[in-house]
């Protein structure tokens, strides 16, 4: 292997590695790609490059511009990363919901990161769609004043075109095609409908399925019964997600906040797996596929960030 260039060569390219331990007893096999081996811990590495690579080449980032987006701190690191290399100035703007870890990561990547505080009666580390659309007027407010770049997470198509390029037929490669399901919880809905769609190019029977919090489900029709969830980085009750394309969902599933920490938990202890909440979600609706609809196939996971992430809440208590 040549010496890379920069750290951003680096993103992408990770491994996938069978849940054997934790499927024992069950039928069928589980494929996990490991994104939290990016350089910035999480797959969002791979958005923050294509977001950034995209604008310079359609002219739509100056040299010497500040960017700005709103994060859960994943993009945000991702973009603190390709920034600090590449100089620009970034700026994160993220809930005081969001664990302290990813502030810390962004500020020592040379971020400004702006914290906003939660509505009244929202608890830290629990984010909805009302913090989030706090987070998004402040972030609109200081594009405004800086005359900044918008990394537009939720808006714009390098999301999806970073995982429709990259993951998903990286994953197709690495698992010799031997994928039936995929199942992913959405937050802008980017990683799915980029991996949905490369999955649907390479074999149209693969079936893939949106994972909510239980509580919030809004994308499967369901009524909001609590917006509070632990499930950082997604499932934030918002029923348009531009990225999201009714052709790529095949179904809904749903997982509880105590679902995904028990498997974050046994995947950290049997499969040596530390990862944070998300993952734990989409593993635990991977085995839902695997009692149901797909019983005896093999289901794709992402394993979407690291457990160093959440080491100040509760997930390892
Ligand atoms: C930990 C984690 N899981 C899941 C997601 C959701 O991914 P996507 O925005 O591609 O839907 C995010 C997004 O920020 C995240 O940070």
């Amino acid at each position: 292997m040549k010496p890379c260039a920069s750290v951003i060569e680096t993103i992408g390219n990770t491994p996938v590695v069978e849940l054997s331990r934790l499927t024992g007893g069950l039928e069928g096999r589980i494929l996990a790609k490991l994104e939290y081996l990016n350089p910035g811990f999480s797959k969002k590495d791979r958005i923050a490059r294509q977001i950034i690579e995209d604008a310079e080449a359609e002219g739509r980032l100056r040299s010497g511009q500040t960017v700005v987006e709103l994060t859960s701190g994943n993009t945000g690191t991702g973009l603190a990363m390709v920034c600090a290399v590449k100089g620009y100035r970034f700026v994160a703007v993220m809930s005081r919901g969001n664990s302290i870890e990813r502030a810390r990561m962004m500020a020592a990547l040379g971020a400004e990161v702006a914290l906003v505080d939660q509505l009244p009666g929202s608890r830290p580390g629990q984010v909805s769609g009302g913090d989030l659309e706090l987070v998004e007027r402040e972030t609109q407010r200081i594009v405004e004043e800086r005359s900044a770049f918008r990394a537009d997470q939720f808006r714009l198509q390098s999301n999806f075109r970073a995982h429709y390029l990259y993951t998903g037929p990286e994953f197709i490669r690495q698992s010799a095609g031997a994928i039936q399901a995929f199942c992913d919880f959405v937050g802008t809905g980017g990683s799915f409908a980029g991996c949905a769609a490369a999955f649907k190019a390479y074999d149209s029977s693969i079936r893939c399925y949106v994972v909510e919090p239980a509580e919030a489900a809004v994308l499967a029709d369901a009524a909001v019964t609590d917006p509070n969830h632990r499930i950082q980085g997604g499932g934030y009750a918002i029923r348009d997600l531009p990225l999201l394309r009714p052709e790529h969902v095949d179904g809904y599933l749903a997982v509880t906040d105590e679902e995904a920490v028990q498997m974050a938990r046994k995947l950290a202890r049997e499969e040596g797996i530390f990862a944070g909440f998300s993952s734990g979600a989409n593993v635990a609706a991977a085995v839902q596929l695997l009692g149901g609809a797909h019983k005896g196939q093999t289901v794709a996971v992402l394993i979407n960030d690291s457990g160093l992430k959440y080491l100040s809440t509760d997930l390892w208590a």
